[in-house]
């Protein structure tokens, strides 16, 4: 077994244990990333890893499926061109229900008289979801990928290896051993886009446009940093090996595509995520409807869905147009891309200060909703873009709320106008200054800055002041003076109760809300202060760390960094937020107006038992109380979760543990009893 180090020894032993090494990390990666089953902890990935890399450098040989391979490499000068086996075709498409069954009917009768009048079985069709991103087709021969390559014109496309391989979900190596081209989609998740945007100078505003970009870049390791997925449908070409070892792929293994897409997940692809069967055109329309109903809740981009034929000799017989396939349709959903025209723009400010670009639109419909305006991001966008008041653009749902321009149309207009970024604060006329991408007016009493930060300190996830919304912020702003959070613990009721729509019963509702918010808890607390790059996670996380406001502002920017979602960013954000004056005075006046945040301070040891361990601790303890027990873990520098994930290192089961029990053993985590806990604490 690779991880003993003992076994290396002579040359031909080295080789085995090099092999053996990347088979393990190979079989465990493609357990966490395609399966999505860990086998292994982290850490012992790593030393597995950091002793394969040992090796290599050591005998300066490198297997071609190595997965040192995957972190990008040097950059290309160029990409070049690769001309695909099997032609890459596109989809036929449709909107409409009436449009599949039109379809449908047209391939039925084609069935039913087929050319060299072999018999076709009836039709099933398979319904899987349109994948919203950039088209790949991987090229394996021998059991190795040897090239990877875009779509571009179908017959002709862009080598892209190098950036492939960066995709963990693609497989180096597989056990068939034939020649293969394999067509899936590369996509980026949501989340992995969220996660990328979190730390980056320049946010990604649309995920597939995140994915083709990182395919098409030339430096690889671009591609690495944007953590792409991939999803395969497709086999576009087999040639299988008269010798393979598994003699049921000496021939091609399967006729219909469920049987195809077995033979990729045998081969370790990642195979479409959904692919349900339908006896009939009514049923497939049905799966179409339930997969649309999905969309929102996926963690990826579709465009809409796919209905194929099953069958692979109905699919021959059925053959193409010089476009596409008569054998499958695209039923692409709701628009969530529309044309219009750009009427205005104006600068919204922020509590941060930032100036961000809004533009307003003629109304437009965009996935069934009526779009009236639309973000630029900032000025560098604008000019990137091109876009000018007076033209027409194109706006693109991308998850987020408010929707996003994404370019212009090529045509021109005689009325078209430059946006020209202020050269000063819209709302209190102090000049503005660029920082990175962004405009910001720095004067911190310009009033919508002052207002928005007062809402936000009152919002739900922060202070949860009752009924105070931006509107209360504003009017009391206005009407009553009130600059800052502190000045809200000194309110009036009387003087409340004289401002327009208010009256007694609200302003003592206000009042008591208010009192109520002094006692919220430490994270809520810190997410209200408006620390830049700081939202309610990061807020919850540093105060279970640090426990006080004190602590954190006394933190070293190492002691932040080390924490899981904190980067150089957020850290430099806390120290900056805590070094001005404004802010440590408005902190000591909350505290003199009564506000108690609530602290759970646990004192974490660095030298502690679980210091990098996730734990759960599940079931009954007989001699501790669960949260005695969490806090323990704590203490000891441990994380403590409450339900089993990937990011679990450690689970607790106590009395008649249940189904995180079960969960933890099906991933493969460590489980403890609770004598081994009590050892590890030393309790
Ligand atoms: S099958 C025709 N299945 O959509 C056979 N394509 O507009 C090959 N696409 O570039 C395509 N999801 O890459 C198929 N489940 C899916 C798909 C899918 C996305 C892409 C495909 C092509 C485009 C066609």
């Amino acid at each position: 077994m690779p991880g003993d180090s003992n076994e290396r020894r002579a040359d031909s032993r080295g080789a085995e244990y090099m092999r053996a090494l990347v088979n393990r990390l190979n079989e465990t990666a493609y357990s966490y990333y395609t399966l999505d089953k860990p086998i292994i902890s982290d850490a012992q990935w790593d030393a597995l890893y950091d002793e394969l890399l040992a090796l290599e450098r050591e005998t300066g040989v490198r297997l071609p499926d190595s997965p040192t391979r995957r972190v990008g490499g040097e950059p290309l000068s160029a990409f070049e061109p690769h001309a695909h086996i099997a032609r890459l075709w596109s989809l036929d498409k449709t909107t409409t229900e009436a449009g599949v069954r039109e379809w449908a009917s047209r391939a039925e009768k084609l069935r039913s008289s087929p050319i060299d009048g072999d018999s076709l079985p009836p039709i099933e069709y398979i319904v899987e979801y349109k994948l919203d991103g950039l088209t790949i087709n991987l090229t394996y021969e021998n059991g190795a990928l040897v090239q990877a390559a875009t779509r571009g014109s179908g017959v002709v496309g862009e080598a892209i290896l190098p950036q492939a391989r960066t995709i963990r979900q693609v497989p180096l190596s597989i056990p068939f051993l034939g020649k293969m081209e394999v067509q899936g989609e590369a996509i980026m998740r949501f989340s992995a886009l969220n996660a990328y945007n979190r730390s980056a100078d320049v946010p990604l505003k649309n995920a597939r446009n995140a994915a083709a970009g990182a395919l098409r870049n030339l430096d690889p390791n671009v591609t690495a940093q944007r953590r792409l997925d991939l999803f395969c449908y497709q086999i576009g070409m087999i040639e299988p090996a008269p010798d393979d070892p598994n003699p049921s792929w000496r021939i091609v293994p399967y006729d219909n595509h469920a049987d195809m897409l077995e033979f990729l997940r045998m081969n370790r692809f990642p195979i479409s995520p959904e692919a349900r069967t339908a006896k009939n055109i009514d049923e497939a329309i049905a799966h179409v409807r339930a997969l649309e109903a999905t969309r929102d809740s996926l963690d990826y981009l579709i465009d809409g869905a796919v209905i194929k034929i099953s069958d692979l000799k109905t699919r021959a017989e059925l053959g193409s147009t010089d476009k596409f396939p008569r054998w499958a349709i695209a039923f692409k959903f709701r628009a969530e891309e529309a044309v219009t025209r750009l009427e205005a723009v104006t600068w919204e400010l922020g509590r941060t200060g930032k100036l961000t670009p809004l533009a307003h639109l003629a109304p437009v419909d965009l996935a069934g909703a009526t779009v009236r305006r639309a973000t630029l991001n900032n000025p560098g966008d604008i000019e990137r873009k091109n876009v000018r008041v007076g033209a027409m653009v194109w706006l693109r749902r991308s998850g987020d709320v408010i929707p996003e321009i994404l370019g212009r149309t090529d045509e021109t207009f005689p009325d078209e106008e430059p946006i020209v970024p202020p050269g000063v604060c819209p709302a209190c006329g102090m000049p503005v200054v660029m920082r990175g991408a962004y405009l910001y007016c720095e004067n911190r009493d310009c009033r919508p800055q002052r207002v928005a930060r007062l809402a936000h300190f009152a919002s739900r996830d922060a202070m949860d002041i009752e009924t105070f919304s931006e509107k209360t912020a504003a009017l009391l702003y206005d009407a009553l003076g009130v600059r800052s959070a502190d000045e809200l613990y000194t309110l009036d009721a009387t003087a409340l109760a004289d401002l327009p729509g208010f009256g007694e019963k609200r302003a003592r509702n206000l009042i008591e809300a208010i009192n109520i918010s002094k006692t919220r808890s430490l994270g809520a607390f810190l997410y209200a202060l408006g620390i830049p790059n700081v939202g309610t996670k990061t807020a919850r996380n540093l105060a279970e760390r640090f426990g006080s406001i004190d602590a954190i502002r006394c933190a070293q920017t190492d002691a932040l960094i080390a924490m899981d979602d904190v980067g150089e960013i957020v850290a430099r954000s806390v120290a900056d937020f805590f070094a001005s004056e404004e802010n440590l005075r408005l902190i000591a006046n909350l505290e003199r107006a009564g506000v108690r945040p609530a602290v759970e301070r646990i004192e974490a040891a660095a030298d502690g038992a679980f210091v990098g361990e996730t734990v759960v601790i599940t079931g009954t303890l007989s001699g501790l109380m669960r949260k005695e027990a969490q806090d323990a873990v704590r203490a000891a520098g441990g994380a403590v979760a409450d339900s089993v994930t990937k990011k679990t290192t450690l689970v607790v089961a106590g009395e008649s543990a249940g189904s995180k029990l079960d969960k933890a053993r099906a991933l493969g985590i460590t489980v403890i009893d609770e004598t081994t806990f009590m050892e590890r604490l030393e309790l």
